[in-house]
C-alpha cells in the first residue's frame, strides 16, 4: 500500500446513523485486537471466542487509556492501567479489581462505549450513532440493515481491494461518481486512450436515499460476452449511489451476474478509505480469473488513490471549486442529497428528496 501524507484540506461533515466497514473481518482472529479511526472515533475491534465481533471506543472510561494496549481472552477485555474489564459487545463492566467489600460502586452500572458491530462480506461493519445519542444494541430495531454486495446465486466469488485516500469523504465520494476521469486517471494501451472519449447518455432516476443510472443494453452476441459464456440473453446494469457512501453495481445477464459494493469511508473528518468488495458467478470455474480480476482492480483503484494523494496537495490551500453540467450532475446531486439528510436530522422532518424524476445526463468520456 502506499504511504499517505498528511490529510490535507477543510473537513467534511459527517453522516451518522449509519453502517461503515471498519477494517477486514479476516484480520480479528484468535485474541488479537485491532485499533482503527472510524469518523474520528478511535475504535478497537476483536472477535470474542464465539465468534461475535465486536467495537468499542478505544478510551477506558476510567482514565481514557486505549482499551488496545490492554488484554482480551475471547471473553472480556481488560484495561492495562487499573484493570478493568469488560464484557466487549455490551461495553459493560465486569471487574473493577480495587474495590473492597468496604466499597458500594456497582461495577456492571459502569459502560465503556461499545458500537453496533456485524460481520458482512469480509469487512466488520460498525454502526455509529450521533454522538451523544445514547447506545444502540445488535438487535434493536431502530437499526438499519447491514450493507451487504447483491449475490444473485448461491455459489460465487468474492474479491476486496482498498486504498486510504488523504482527502475528505466528500472529495472520495464525487471522485467515485466522476464519470470524466476515466480516460485520463484510467488511460492505458490496452483499456482506453484520450482518443477514444465519445458522447454517453445516461439515464438517472431517484432511489431512497440516492440515485440510480440504469441501462439495458440489448442482447450479448458480441465476441467478449460469448466468452463469458452468455449468448443472445439482454444485458441490465444498474449503479446505484445511496447515503452516506455507497455505490452499488450490478450487471446480470441471464443467470449470469457480476456485483460490486463500493464505500467511501471517513477515517476522520479529513481523511477516507475507499473499500471495494466484488462478486461474481461468471466464469465460476476459470481458476486464475481471481487474480487477474485483483490484479486490474488494483492497477484502477491505485490510479485513483494516487490522483487523489495529488489533489490533496493542491487542496492543502482551499482553493476555490467548480462544479460543471453534466458531468458533475452527479456530485452536484450527492451533496444536495447529503444537505438535504442533514436538513432532515436537524428539523425531525423526513428527508425531502432532492431529484423530482427521472433525467437524462449527456456527457464525453
Ligand atoms: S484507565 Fe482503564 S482501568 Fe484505569
Ligand atoms: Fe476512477
Amino acid at each position: 500500500m502506499a504511504t499517505i501524507p498528511a490529510p490535507a484540506g477543510p473537513p467534511a461533515t459527517l453522516l451518522y446513523n449509519e453502517w461503515y466497514p471498519a477494517l477486514r473481518s479476516e484480520r480479528l482472529q484468535g485474541h488479537q485486537l485491532v485499533s482503527t479511526l472510524l469518523l474520528g472515533i478511535p475504535m478497537v475491534l476483536g472477535r470474542r471466542a464465539d465468534g461475535r465481533l465486536f467495537a468499542m471506543r478505544d478510551n477506558c472510561p476510567h482514565r481514557g487509556i486505549p482499551l488496545s494496549c490492554g488484554w482480551f481472552d475471547g471473553k472480556t477485555l481488560t484495561c492495562k492501567y487499573h484493570g478493568w474489564s469488560f464484557e466487549p459487545v455490551s461495553g459493560q463492566c465486569v471487574e473493577i479489581p480495587s474495590l473492597t467489600s468496604h466499597d458500594n460502586l456497582d461495577p456492571t452500572k459502569i459502560y465503556g462505549t461499545a458500537f453496533p458491530c456485524e460481520e458482512r462480506d469480509g469487512h466488520a461493519w460498525v454502526y455509529v450513532p450521533e454522538p451523544g445519542s445514547g447506545r444502540m444494541r445488535v438487535g434493536d430495531p431502530a437499526l438499519p440493515p447491514v450493507p451487504e454486495v447483491p449475490k444473485f446465486s448461491e455459489r460465487f466469488r468474492s474479491a476486496h481491494l482498498t486504498a486510504d485516500l488523504p482527502c475528505n469523504v466528500d472529495h472520495g465520494i464525487i471522485g467515485l461518481m466522476d464519470p470524466a476521469h476515466g480516460p485520463f486517471v484510467h488511460q492505458s494501451w490496452w483499456w482506453r486512450k484520450q482518443a477514444s472519449i465519445h458522447e454517453k447518455e445516461k439515464r438517472f432516476e431517484p432511489i431512497p436515499q440516492g440515485f440510480r443510472m440504469a441501462s439495458h443494453a440489448p442482447s450479448a452476441n458480441s465476441a467478449p460476452y460469448k466468452l463469458l459464456g452468455v449468448y443472445g440473453e439482454p444485458i441490465a446494469t444498474t449503479i446505484d449511489f445511496v447515503l452516506p457512501n455507497r455505490r452499488y453495481e450490478t450487471i446480470r445477464c441471464g443467470d449470469k451476474w457480476f456485483s460490486s459494493l463500493t464505500t467511501v469511508t471517513p477515517t476522520t473528518p479529513t481523511a477516507c478509505r475507499i473499500d471495494v468488495v466484488g462478486a461474481w458467478n461468471v466464469l465460476y470455474s476459470v481458476p486464475f480469473l481471481t487474480s487477474i480480476l485483483r490484479f486490474f482492480g488494483n492497477m484502477f483503484v491505485r490510479q485513483d488513490q494516487v490522483t487523489m494523494i495529488q489533489q490533496a496537495q493542491g487542496l492543502r490551500y482551499d482553493p476555490a471549486l467548480m462544479l460543471i453540467d453534466d458531468a458533475d450532475k452527479p456530485a452536484k446531486w450527492y451533496f444536495a442529497l447529503k444537505q438535504a439528510r442533514l436538513e432532515s436530522v436537524r428539523t425531525g422532518e423526513p428527508m425531502k428528496h432532492p431529484i423530482d424524476g427521472p433525467v437524462t445526463l449527456r456527457w464525453r468520456s
